[in-house]
């Protein structure tokens, strides 16, 4: 039997943003343990060498392909990229994003620029440019990062929680376009999760008490890897006992 039988993800192709660190690196990794071969993508080349090597080195298949996804024509090449090289794109989880957070009245509106370019419209944007290879394979599951702070108000996290209630949206109304096309739409809420993002945050709550990247991983498996007559559309993970 070959290693690839018997694995979850065994023949597809995936594809992470944001897979240099955190939540998009657990996911890649995981997903390469469980058969898939992972495209990373993220802007730190450095970071991707490492995930790639990661993988590599427990027999995985890792391309690395740097990218800003906040470049429209770069996220157009890079789907280009991962199609050429591994023929095909089952999954898509877009993981690249970030949290700034302060009051709004403290705020001036071109301090949201980046998170809204990053967390939303990239999502928008690679969402996108999987559709048509997904679409003509009539396979694929596009799995969209979304966080607690849009369901939960947290004061101070009113810009970050409107890109992620944008994400979810959207993501609830592409699955609706998608349905019938064989291409279903997930979107992983999750709570606190101890990664670098809260590194630059000052006054972060306790960070034993979050969920590991690992944990958002598993989840991000389990909705990959059902069979393709069932979505989970929607998932939120907590951390037991913890902090949101
Ligand atoms: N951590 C949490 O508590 C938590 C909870 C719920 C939801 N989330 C969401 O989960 C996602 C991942 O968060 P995380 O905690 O894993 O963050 P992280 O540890 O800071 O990792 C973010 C990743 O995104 C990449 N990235 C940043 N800007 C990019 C760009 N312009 N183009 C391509 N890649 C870019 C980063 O690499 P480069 O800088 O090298 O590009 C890095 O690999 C975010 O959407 C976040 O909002 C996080």
């Amino acid at each position: 039997m070959s290693r690839e039988m018997g694995r979850a993800l065994a023949g597809q192709v995936a594809l992470v943003t944001g897979a240099g660190r955190g939540i998009g690196r657990a996911v890649a990794l995981a997903f390469a343990a469980e058969g898939a071969a992972v495209v990373l993508a993220a802007r730190s080349r450095q970071h991707l060498a490492g995930v790639a090597a990661h993988i590599r080195a427990r027999g995985g298949r890792a391309l690395a392909i740097p990218t800003d996804v906040t470049q429209d024509a770069a996220v157009e090449a890079l789907v280009e990229e991962a199609v050429a090289e591994l023929g095909r794109l089952d999954v898509l989880v877009t993981a690249a994003g970030t949290a700034s957070f302060g009051p709004v009245a403290g705020a001036k509106p071109a301090d949201w620029d980046a998170m809204l370019a990053l967390n939303l419209r990239a999502v928008l944007v690679c969402c996108r440019a999987v559709l048509p290879v997904m679409l003509r394979q009539r396979r694929g599951t596009i799995l969209n990062v979304g966080s607690v702070a849009a369901e939960r108000p947290i004061a101070g996290a009113a810009a970050y929680a409107a890109t992620k209630a944008g994400v979810a949206a959207w993501s609830r109304v592409l699955a609706e376009e998608l349905r019938g096309e064989g291409v279903r739409v997930g979107l992983l809420v999750a709570g606190a999760v101890d990664t670098p993002l809260w590194d630059a945050i000052p006054g972060a709550p306790d960070r034993a008490r979050m969920l590991r990247p690992e944990d958002v991983a598993r989840a991000a498996v389990l909705m990959a890897a059902l069979p393709p007559g069932a979505s989970l559309e929607a998932l939120t993970l907590l951390p037991a006992g913890g902090i949101l």
